[in-house]
């Protein structure tokens, strides 16, 4: 099945006979000898092939420059040097394609992240970022895994919908229609009749609804795909595409499903940290480099123990009212460090999610049972709660440190008529709906389920700090180059 790879090729036997294919990332000369570290991307490690001064004849060697692709063929043998066990002694060398050292951008020496995001179809040449898509991989793969383990079948739920799933209007139209010369109805408005789908259609924001539908006839059922949102929010938190993965299951009410969530993401998690040791560890030894120049008590977990430290310890469990509570007696509170003001009812800013996950618990959190108001219609209502200043919903936010929310999701109003009237009072059209709505009216049954955003988690595991750095190909309001 191919070439063997670089991974492998370095545990392979002394004396083995070798072909290396791969990416060129240095070539040094000594007095006696050339030295050439070949990457293919397999594993953060580069091989070292090596060969006697005059071996390679001057116009080949000239064409060997870093990012030059490269076949050599050689026996695999003990390297006197430090920094490596093994090396390739070269018999043969071919140069597949040359990179123009006046123009190949990624010269071995250290690029901004920000100059990598402008050269987003070389960048996974580099050793952090084929680092983050080798662990993204290894996270969809876990991902996968545990939801077939555990009963769970992947629906594909559509990616063009006409529903706005979180009712927050902001989406991506999708139309055939010429812009130039738009139908009109009677009424001057935009016939939509005339587009491809003969009504208004947009790229999905989620895929829960359709995810209870499967539910609601598999049990227990999981979303993984790419979602859209035309919010213009330029954060290093947000994607206007990005993935997320969303389980929906029947008989599942809001405890089971904060079991599901953290059993779930320890899992996922514990899998990287299994797998993907090298780049971890290579990821964090880049972490403690850019966190030198902060003072000792400024600087934050090793990335691999703190990984470790989510994965052994329960996640706080904290009702909404609750964490009101706590940020109103907070000290950043009293002393108005807080940019945003508290009150119960207000839809909790980053500022107050990191204030109780980082220095409050100092470890992830459940928040649970928010506001009705400040969440989406399909929440279950709670019974009124004489504790609470308002009604509130079954919702369920995960918040981890240095990220804030990277699970939201709840357990679904299952009565056909709290439903109804619901819509109505945030104002969609139950008409719309009438399919998510048939659910209630024909054998419903209590549900939940949450969506994880995938670059977020990746985010964590990696410990990068820009969302757009764990995407291959990020978009961004003004940003959709490759
Ligand atoms: O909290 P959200 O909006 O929930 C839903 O979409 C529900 N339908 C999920 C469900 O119950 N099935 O989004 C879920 C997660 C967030 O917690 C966050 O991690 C991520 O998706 N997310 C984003 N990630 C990157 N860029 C954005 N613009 C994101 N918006 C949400
Ligand atoms: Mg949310």
């Amino acid at each position: 099945m191919g070439p063997i790879q670089i991974k492998q090729i370095l545990e392979c036997k002394i004396g083995t006979q070798v072909v290396v294919k791969g990416w060129v990332r240095t070539k040094r000369e000594s007095k006696n000898a050339v030295f050439i570290a070949i990457n293919d991307g397999s594993t953060i490690h580069t091989i070292q092939a090596v060969a006697e001064s005059g071996q390679i004849n001057e116009d080949t060697l000239r064409l060997i420059t870093t990012g030059s692709c490269v076949r050599v063929v050689g026996l695999l043998v003990a390297s006197a040097g430090a920094g490596q066990a093994v090396e390739v002694k070269i018999e043969e060398v071919e140069v597949y394609g040359t990179a123009d050292p006046d123009h190949y951008p990624l010269q071995p020496k250290k690029h901004s992240l920000e100059f990598l995001r402008e050269i987003a179809h070389l960048r996974p040449r580099t050793n952090t970022f084929s680092a983050i898509l080798r662990i993204r991989h290894t996270l969809a793969f876990a991902i996968n895994q545990y939801f077939n383990d555990h009963g769970f079948f992947y629906l594909h739920t559509p990616i063009i919908t006409a529903s706005d799933a979180e009712g927050a209007g902001e989406m991506f139209r999708v139309t055939t229609l010429d812009l130039n010369k738009l139908p009109r109805t009677d009424e001057g408005k935009i016939d939509f009749k005339e587009d491809f789908f003969g009504r208004e259609t947009n790229l999905t924001v989620s895929g829960q609804l359709e995810g209870e539908l499967g539910a609601m006839a598999l049990s227990k059922i999981y979303t993984f795909g790419p979602t859209f949102r035309a919010e213009n929010s330029n954060t290093t938190r947000h994607l206007a595409e990005f993935w997320m993965i969303e389980p929906e299951m029947a008989f599942f009410e809001l405890e089971d499903n904060m079991n599901l969530a953290e059993d779930f993401v320890k899992y996922v998690i514990g899998y990287a940290v299994q797998h993907c040791a090298d780049d971890l560890e290579f990821l964090q030894k880049r972490l403690e480099e850019e966190e030198k120049s902060k003072p000792q008590n400024e600087r934050s977990m090793p990335l691999l123990e703190k990984l470790n430290f989510v994965i052994s310890n329960a996640f706080e469990r904290v009702t909404y009212t609750e964490a009101i509570d706590i940020l109103l007696k907070s000290k950043p509170h009293k002393e108005k460090k807080f940019q945003y003001d508290v009150a119960w009812g207000i839809d909790l800013q980053s500022e107050h999610e990191r204030f109780l996950v980082e220095k409050h618990f100092k470890k992830p959190v459940i928040l649970t049972n928010y506001p009705r108001a400040i969440k989406s219609f399909y929440m279950k209502q709670n019974d009124p709660n004489p504790a609470e200043p308002g009604a509130t919903v079954r919702a369920m936010d995960v918040l981890f440190p240095g990220i804030g929310e990277i699970i939201g999701g709840s357990q679904r109003e299952d009565n056909y008529d709290k439903l109804v009237t619901r819509m109505h009072e945030v104002g969609i059209e139950p008409e719309a709906l009438w399919w998510y709505l048939d659910t209630r009216k024909f054998g419903t049954a209590p549900h939940a389920g949450f969506g994880l955003g995938f670059e977020r988690l990746v985010l964590f595991v990696t410990g990068m700090g820009n969302i757009r750095d764990v995407i291959p190909f990020p978009r961004a309001p003004k940003s959709a180059e490759f």
